[in-house]
């Protein structure tokens, strides 16, 4: 009987790119899915974008959007980078949905009937200048401990410390720099400790990895304590029901759209959610049809081994048959970094390199454990150069267009050596899907490169370039071999190399090869003319793409300076639109009613330009008339109160009477442009 699954892969932020570190989530999962479906199972991969909270809520702000419009153009990205890698799946949606705002209610209200949800005070900053409350992440400040500056709300990058907002010394709000106040609001939390004993009940019955049970084992040893599961507005999210201004924190509906990404596909395809994921309909169906597997990095284990199987089960609804977690990615032994150019975008990458490249790769360094995983680029040249085109493309290019040019495309029958290879990679078969199951992708892609090994033995034992002068019929045999050793490893490969598998079975003229196909041999066959299938990496390339992700951290001011941040960047291009140029004082003037404004006229090189200028408490108007000032002189003329202003003089300092003048050398020239 086919097995039936469904899979989820954490639902990835809506306000930044798909990187590479992410990729390492998206191609485990994907892998595995694809592995389930080759195997005949029914499986369904599920996923969404991730689009509540503050920081998406700002980010919109920032790019003068709604956030809507922030999450719609976002999705469109992430799906066409999910596409780029091969990573298919079966539905691909939204937190910022109805299905998801359904089960929220829902969830909310089912434990609210449970009596797990109380609602108590609390104290929290709040920026009396963007009229809103801050995260944790929002403020910063001093370490209470290490004194280090700058640091976020909640912990200390420097001693790692973890503390509250309010604890910070001299803290300050990250948008505007004003000092937060501290504001009393009521919240709804969730009392997780209700569910401790089924949580325990969960994992010791192995819901994940042993690695995992144990760094769960000290959280329950600390306690577990309420959750805050509520924000105040302006927030984006879910309104909690009954509520004007506060909503559901984004932690809450963020695993409950697995949910509603199942559910939106259930009705798109007649299928029936209750059977899918049951318990979240009105009958409780009960019965398990539906294996159910959430894959995550180590980094959000305490929302979805605790919180998350918690308030499923206050809601009477299905928890995950098994949760299972994946160590961060690093480069070059470091975190991935801005400045040294290993951030790379999934768009960045596909630009420079085959998508399947790093299929491969991840896979080839994949276990079932929670380890970090290194890229080094040496290693993944080396592994794409060696592996992909050394040993699996080999075969093929040593067997194809011979049998193309030579032997007329056809197959003909093993003899017994050829037998006995074949014999030998697919007696292999058990053991692959066994660490294909269990996630031990390292050791699959080990034992199919050792079986690649051996078919390239077989050929250089046999030597079909050799025998196709003196014998037509043993070459071809030879190469009957080979090309089915190639297909029986292009099966082993398939979850991991999407493209190249399809490219073989347009090669060997055949249809989509599942696993039971490795049971079975190709004789007597016609196959079609040999294509490439792999390129070489060149370092250039790696090089090349970690060029163009190197970006310059524009320096931020630190806590003791009093500059303000600096706007967003821009770029040359921008900047070369300013036309600055040389400008003459004619005549200046006071302007009626306005206590800070001179009305300069300006000789611009005979062009005459009239300027409404803020310096009235700087300079008197008399002091101007003569000197020469710097003009933004293509900046589009605005009418104000007091008139036309076509253009702006350039002046530094706090405002008030301490403005510098920019006033060039009496060699300059009216008109002249400035550089
Ligand atoms: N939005 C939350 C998840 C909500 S799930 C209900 C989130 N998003 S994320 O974009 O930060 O991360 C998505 C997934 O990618 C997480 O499982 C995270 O662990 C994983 N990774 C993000 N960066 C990673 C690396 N550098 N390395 C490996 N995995 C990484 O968390
Ligand atoms: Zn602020």
């Amino acid at each position: 009987m086919p097995r039936k699954i469904v899979v989820t892969s954490a639902l990835p932020y809506a306000n930044g790119p798909i990187h590479i570190g992410h990729l390492v989530e998206y191609l485990q999962t994907d892998i595995w899915v694809r592995f389930q479906k080759i195997c005949g199972n029914q499986c369904l991969y599920f996923c969404a974008d991730d689009t509540h909270g503050t920081p998406i809520m700002i980010s919109a702000r920032a790019a003068g959007i709604s956030p809507e419009e922030l999450i719609e153009q976002v999705h469109k990205e992430h799906k066409a980078d999910f596409d780029g890698f091969g990573i298919e799946f079966d539905n691909y949606y939204s937190t910022h949905s109805p299905e998801n705002r359904y089960f929220s209610e829902l969830i909310f209200n089912r434990l609210n009937e449970a009596g797990s949800i109380l609602t108590r005070d609390v104290e929290q900053t709040y920026c009396e200048n963007c009229k809103m409350s801050l995260p944790d992440r929002f403020v910063r400040g001093a370490c209470p401990r290490c004194k280090a500056e700058d640091q976020y709300g909640d912990s200390c990058e420097v001693c790692s410390s973890t503390y509250q907002p309010a604890d910070l010394i001299n803290p300050y709000c990250s948008t505007c720099r004003a000092a937060p106040v501290l504001k009393t609001s009521e919240h709804y939390f969730f009392k997780l400790a209700d569910y401790e004993q089924q949580l325990r009940d969960l994992i010791a019955a192995g819901h994940t990895q042993k690695s995992v049970a144990n760094k769960l084992d000290e959280w329950f040893k600390a306690g577990l304590k309420d959750w805050d599961i509520s924000r105040d507005g302006p927030y984006f999210g879910f309104k909690i029901p009954g509520e004007e201004d506060k909503y559901f924190y984004v932690w809450l509906d963020a695993p409950i759209g697995y949910m509603a990404s199942a559910k939106n596909y259930c009705d798109a395809n007649n299928l029936d959610f209750d059977v899918l994921w049951s318990g979240a309909g009105q009958a409780k169906t009960g019965d398990d049809e539906y294996e159910l597997y959430h894959f995550i990095g180590k980094d959000i284990m305490y929302f979805h081994a605790l919180f998350w199987p918690a308030m499923l089960t206050g809601s009477g609804i299905k928890t995950a048959n098994k949760l299972f977690v994946h160590g961060f990615l690093t480069v070059n032994g470091e975190k991935m970094s801005k400045s040294r150019g290993t951030f790379i975008k999934a768009s960045t990458y596909a630009k420079h390199l085959d998508p399947e490249y790093l299929r491969y790769y991840y896979a080839s360094k994949l276990t079932d454990g929670i380890d970090d995983i290194d890229l080094r680029v040496e290693d993944f040249v080396n592994k794409a150069n060696s592996d992909l085109v050394g040993k699996f493309a080999n075969l093929a290019s040593r067997s194809g267009p011979m049998l193309t040019k030579k032997l007329d495309s056809q197959l003909g029958q093993l003899d017994g050596q050829g037998r006995e290879l074949i014999g030998k990679l697919s007696a292999a078969k058990d053991r692959i899907v066994q660490d294909y199951e269990n996630l031990k992708f390292a050791a699959v892609v080990r034992t199919i490169t050792a079986l690649a090994d051996e078919a390239n033995r077989y050929v250089e034992q046999n030597q079909p370039w050799v025998t196709i002068k003196t014998d037509v019929e043993k070459t071809r045999t030879t190469l009957t071999a080979t090309v089915n050793a190639v297909r029986i490893l292009t099966i082993y490969l398939k979850p991991i190399l999407p493209k190249y598998a399809e490219k073989v079975e347009q090669f060997l003229n055949i249809g989509q090869m599942s696993f039971a196909d490795v049971d079975t041999v190709l004789e007597n066959h016609k196959i079609n003319v040999f294509e490439r299938l792999v390129d070489r990496i060149d370092e250039k390339q790696v090089n090349a793409m970690i060029e163009e992700s190197k970006e310059i951290q524009s320096p931020q001011p630190t806590q003791e300076s009093s500059a303000e941040p600096l706007k967003p960047e821009c770029t040359i291009e921008d900047f070369a639109k300013i036309d600055l140029r040389i400008a003459k004082v004619a005549k200046a003037e006071r302007v009626e009613g306005a206590d800070k404004l001179l009305r300069l006229s300006l000789d611009v090189g005979g062009m005459e330009r009239s300027v409404l200028a803020g310096i009235a408490t700087a300079y008197e108007p008399e002091e101007l008339e003569g000197k020469l000032v710097v003009l933004l002189a293509n900046l589009k003329p605005r009418q104000m109160r007091f008139g036309l202003s076509e253009g702006m003089i350039l002046a530094a300092g706090e405002g008030g009477k301490d403005i510098f003048m920019l006033t060039p050398d009496t060699g300059a020239k009216p008109g002249q442009t400035v550089h």
